[in-house]
C-alpha cells in the first residue's frame, strides 16, 4: 500500500491532525528506511489480541499510540472496539489478506498467534504472500512471541539463548520454525525483528491466585506442569517492558528469553498464592490446592523435562529491570489490585 493510501486510511476517522502530532516520536526506528516514510507515527498492530496483546495495547494507548489488533470472534471484536482499539476479525485458517493493507499502515507489528498442530504458524503458511504484502509498507519493527518450550529437555540445566534448542513436542517444533521464519521475514523486509521466548505468562486475571479463587480443579495441562521442579514464568507487565525496550535496541534479528529470575515449582507458587488469599480474606477458601506427589513424579522423570531459563541477555542488552523478579511480588501485586471476590457472600449473609 502506498504512503498516500496509508494516510487516507489513517485519516478516515481514525486519526486527526492533532493525533498526528501526538504520535510524533523522537527516535526513528526504521532499519535502512526511506525518507518518504512517516517515521514519526506510533501505530501498533497486534496479530492476536489475547492476554498479552490486550495488556500491551492498553499500555501503549495510555502512551498516545494508536493500537489495532485482531481476534477470531465477532463478540470479542465488539469488546475490543468498546475498549478503544481498532479491532479486526481475522482467522488465520481462513485469512482475509486485505488485513495486510491495514498492517502496512502501522509502524510496529506484534505477532501473538500460536502455531496450530499439523499446520504450523498459520500466517507463515502463506509466507510469500505475507512478504509481498508487507513489502514497502510502513513497518519498522516486528516481534514474534514464542515460548521457552523450544529448549525441550535439558536435565535441569540453566539455558540461555545460545543453548541448542531441541524441542520435543510437535507444537514446540513448530514454534522454533516459526521464530526463525518471522526473523527471516523481518530481515527480508529490512525492519527490526525480534523473537521473545516467554515463560509461563501470568498477570491480573490469569494467575495462581485467580485459579484458586475460581475454586476449580486444575486442568490436565496444569497438573502436568505442576509436576515440574522448575517452571519459568513472567509477569505480563515485564513482557510489556521488554517489548518497549526492544523498540530502541540495536540488536535486530535476535532471540530473547523473557522470564523472571526465579524458576520455581508450581506447587510452591500455589502454596504462596493460597497463603496470600488466606491472609487477605481469611476462612473463605473451602477447597485446598494441595498438589499430590509432584516431587515424586519429578524425580521419577529424572528431571529430564526440566530447565532453568536464563534472562541475562534480556537484562544486559535490552536493559530490562524486572518489575516482578519472582512470582512473589507478581502475585502480591495481583492480589493488592483485586476487588474482594467474596463480597457477594458477605452481602448475602
Ligand atoms: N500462556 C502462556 O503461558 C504462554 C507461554 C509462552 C508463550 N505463549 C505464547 O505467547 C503468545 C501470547 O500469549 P497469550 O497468553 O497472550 O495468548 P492468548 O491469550 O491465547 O492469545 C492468542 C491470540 O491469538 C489469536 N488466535 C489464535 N488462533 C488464531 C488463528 N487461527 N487465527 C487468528 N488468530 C488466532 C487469539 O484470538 P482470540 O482473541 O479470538 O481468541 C488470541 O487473540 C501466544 O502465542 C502464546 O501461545 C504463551
Amino acid at each position: 500500500m502506498s504512503l498516500s493510501l496509508c494516510i487516507t486510511y489513517v485519516q478516515s476517522g481514525r486519526a486527526n491532525e492533532e493525533s498526528w502530532s501526538r504520535l510524533a516520536s523522537p527516535e526513528p526506528l526504521r532499519v535502512g528506511g526511506d525518507s518518504r516514510e512517516p517515521k514519526s507515527l506510533k501505530r501498533m498492530f497486534i496479530l492476536g489480541m489475547g492476554f498479552v496483546g490486550n495488556f500491551f495495547g492498553e499500555q501503549l494507548k495510555c502512551q498516545g499510540w494508536d493500537v489495532s489488533g485482531t481476534c477470531t470472534s465477532v463478540v470479542k471484536k465488539k469488546k475490543l472496539q468498546d475498549m478503544g482499539f481498532d479491532a479486526y476479525h481475522f482467522d488465520a485458517n481462513e485469512p482475509e489478506w486485505g488485513i495486510l493493507d491495514v498492517v502496512n499502515c502501522h509502524t510496529h507489528l506484534l505477532v501473538s498467534i500460536p502455531p496450530l498442530a499439523g499446520i504450523g504458524d498459520p500466517m507463515l503458511q502463506h509466507g510469500e504472500l505475507l512478504k509481498n504484502g508487507l513489502m514497502g509498507g510502513s513497518l519498522q519493527w516486528l516481534c514474534y512471541l514464542s515460548s521457552t518450550s523450544v529448549y525441550g529437555n535439558c536435565g535441569g540445566e540453566w539455558v540461555d539463548e545460545e543453548y541448542p534448542a531441541s524441542p520435543t513436542s510437535e507444537l514446540s517444533k513448530l514454534r522454533l520454525a516459526a521464530e526463525e521464519r518471522w526473523l527471516n521475514l523481518g530481515g527480508n523486509l529490512g525492519i527490526a525483528a525480534y523473537a521473545f521466548r516467554l515463560g509461563g505468562i501470568y498477570g491480573p486475571g490469569r494467575s495462581a491466585v485467580d485459579t484458586i479463587l475460581k475454586q476449580e480443579a486444575l486442568s490436565e495441562g496444569q497438573r502436568r506442569r505442576t509436576c515440574r521442579l522448575y517452571t519459568s514464568r513472567i509477569h505480563v507487565e515485564d513482557i510489556c517492558q521488554a517489548l518497549q525496550a526492544s523498540f530502541y535496541a540495536s540488536s535486530a534479528g535476535k532471540v530473547y528469553n523473557v522470564v523472571d529470575d526465579y524458576p520455581a515449582p508450581r506447587e510452591e507458587v500455589f502454596a504462596y498464592a493460597q497463603s496470600l488469599i488466606e491472609k487477605k480474606w481469611p476462612g473463605q477458601i473451602t477447597r485446598s490446592f494441595e498438589i499430590e506427589d509432584s516431587l515424586v513424579t519429578a524425580k521419577k522423570e529424572g528431571f529430564a523435562a526440566e530447565k532453568r531459563v536464563s534472562n541475562a541477555r534480556m537484562k544486559k542488552e535490552l536493559g530490562v529491570r524486572l518489575v516482578h523478579p519472582s512470582y512473589r511480588t507478581g502475585l502480591q501485586s495481583i492480589i493488592d489490585q483485586m476487588d474482594n471476590p467474596f463480597r457477594h457472600i458477605l452481602l448475602d449473609s
